[in-house]
């Protein structure tokens, strides 16, 4: 649906070149929710809005559909970014304009005749579940309203892709479930495509199927999201996860553990209906090795339960090793932290 192909930006400040992205290639499929993580600067919005030539790139392709849309004309450009809708940390919503003539304002622009942009935006406020505010500001509404109007405003046109740069940043964590929610719904209905840029990581974990992950203007490791939270590659990547899967204790464990290199500390990663304690005491017992459960959680990837134990392990390094061997041969994942 989307490629992006040695995608390359960089801004002109004064006299000096700043680069943001290098050589970027990505491949996003129809129909998939695809989540883009990194650190504030990383050159997140920055890519996002190349793929809608809202920034233009300073080398490379950008195709959304069949189209090169760098190669277009400023008309024709204008038509192709019909077809993706786009929505914000902070809404963007016109403030002297009620929801219904938020979300009517790009049917107008694009001169929809009256009764389909009528009939339309009932149907938007239906869809987002917004029908008791019709008539009302933006600023009367909550954040997460705010953000519904966002995206009834983004699908109007009927998009084949949606972009959401930080699009729940701005909201507490129960809105931006029920954010995510709609965005899932809508993704299942309309089989839309979804980019979806966020800090956070469980944002990614609770609604995408893939995942990049950027820092520096680079994408440093890439994959679907339930393989991705098994066996990270990449240091930035196992930080992002680090932050959503371990208590503030842990981490302080395991930063002090990083400098001293003294204790055997592994997280054990099962997913589905694997139960851990057997696979963990059996293979603990046949190695001879005593350990400690520092940590056990139990969560979702999108529709797949996994769960997670941080363990630490006390026996000689063999008896470590053969323990964790029995682990892996038992079919859960074993990281060495
Ligand atoms: N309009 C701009 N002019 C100059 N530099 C910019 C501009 N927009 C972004 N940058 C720089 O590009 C880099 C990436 O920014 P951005 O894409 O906004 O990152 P993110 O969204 O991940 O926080 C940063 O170093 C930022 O300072
Ligand atoms: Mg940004």
């Amino acid at each position: 649906m989307i490629r992006l192909e040695q995608l390359h930006k960089s801004y002109t400040v004064g006299s000096k070149t700043v680069p943001a992205l290098a050589d970027i290639n990505l491949a996003i499929e129809p129909g998939e929710i695809f989540g883009i993580i990194g650190h504030s600067g990383a050159g997140k919005s920055t890519l996002v809005r190349c793929i809608n030539l809202l920034e233009r790139p300073t080398g490379g392709r950008v195709i959304v559909g069949e189209t090169d849309l760098t190669t277009l004309t400023a008309k024709e450009l204008q038509q192709e970014r019909r077809k993706i809708g786009m929505i914000f940390q902070h809404f963007n919503l016109l403030s002297s304009a009620t929801v219904q003539d938020n979300i009517a304002f790009p049917l107008r622009l694009a001169k929809r005749p009256k009764e389909e942009v009528d009939r339309r935006v009932s149907e938007l406020i239906q869809l987002v579940g917004l029908e008791e505010h019709r008539t009302k500001f933006p600023a009367q509404l909550s954040g997460g309203q705010k953000q519904r109007v966002g995206i009834a405003r983004a699908l109007a046109a009927d998009p084949k892709v949606l972009l959401c740069d930080e699009a729940t940043s701005a909201l507490d964590p129960q809105t931006t479930a029920s954010i995510l929610a709609l965005l899932r719904d809508i993704n299942r209905r309309f089989g839309l495509t979804i980019v979806l840029i966020t800090h956070e990581m469980q944002v990614i974990r609770a609604v995408c199927d893939r995942l990049a992950v950027i820092e520096s203007g680079q994408i440093v490791e890439t994959g679907r999201v339930l393989d991705v939270f098994l066996k990270p590659q990449h240091p930035t990547t196992r930080e992002f996860i680090e932050q959503v899967e371990d208590s503030a204790e842990l981490r302080e464990v395991l930063k002090h553990e990083k400098a001293a290199g003294t204790r055997n500390i592994v997280r054990i990663t099962f997913i589905g209906e694997k139960t851990y304690e057997p696979v963990l005491y059996e293979s603990m017992r046949e190695a001879d090795v005593s350990f400690a459960i520092l940590q056990g959680t139990i969560s979702r990837m999108k529709d797949t339960p996994y769960g997670q134990l941080v363990v630490e392990l006390n026996g000689t390094t063999e008896q470590v090793e053969e323990a964790i061997r029995l682990l892996l041969a038992r079919g859960v994942e074993v990281e060495r932290l």
